[in-house]
């Protein structure tokens, strides 16, 4: 074999290795290995009477998950529309996000977004509005589903 010959073999086999590593990046994107489903759990968060009669409530609890104590927080709403739970989790880049009694709204400190009452975007760069989180009471205990 000359030296020509073996060049353009070396050549030749150099782009079809780049051509297939391109193909697995592609195919990686195209086909994402799926991501365990997150299951809604529920919460203990507080007592029943300690929901709010009317306005917005801030509730920060701990909670036990696979071996681990985790901290977070969670909007409780009593308006006219009912008595529902917004995540504090910004839906741009997951700041969280502060109720302002004066604006009747959530704003976030990080890029100006704000959410009405109802979570809904009314400003800025949040492409969605905030999520509602599953309440429900038993036995006198308010629970609050997450995924985790
Ligand atoms: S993280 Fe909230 S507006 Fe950017």
């Amino acid at each position: 074999m000359s030296r020509r010959i073996f060049l353009i073999r070396f050549i030749k086999g150099f782009f079809l290795v780049l051509a297939l590593a391109w193909a697995g990046v592609l195919a990686l994107f195209a086909y994402p290995a799926r991501v365990a489903e997150k299951r809604v759990r529920f919460f203990d968060i507080m007592d029943e009477d300690s929901l709010p009669r009317r306005g917005v409530k801030k509730v920060d609890f701990t909670y036990e998950h696979a071996g681990e104590t985790s901290s977070a927080i969670v909007y409780i709403v009593n308006n006219d529309a009912g008595v529902y739970a917004l995540s504090p989790v910004c839906t741009h880049l997951g700041c969280l996000v502060k109720y302002n009694r004066h604006a009747d709204g959530f704003l976030c400190p990080c890029h100006g977004g704000k959410y009405d009452i109802a979570g809904n975007v009314t400003a800025g760069p949040p492409p969605m509005s905030l999520p509602r989180l599953q309440l429900k009471v038993l036995n006198q205990r308010v629970f609050v589903g997450m995924r985790v």
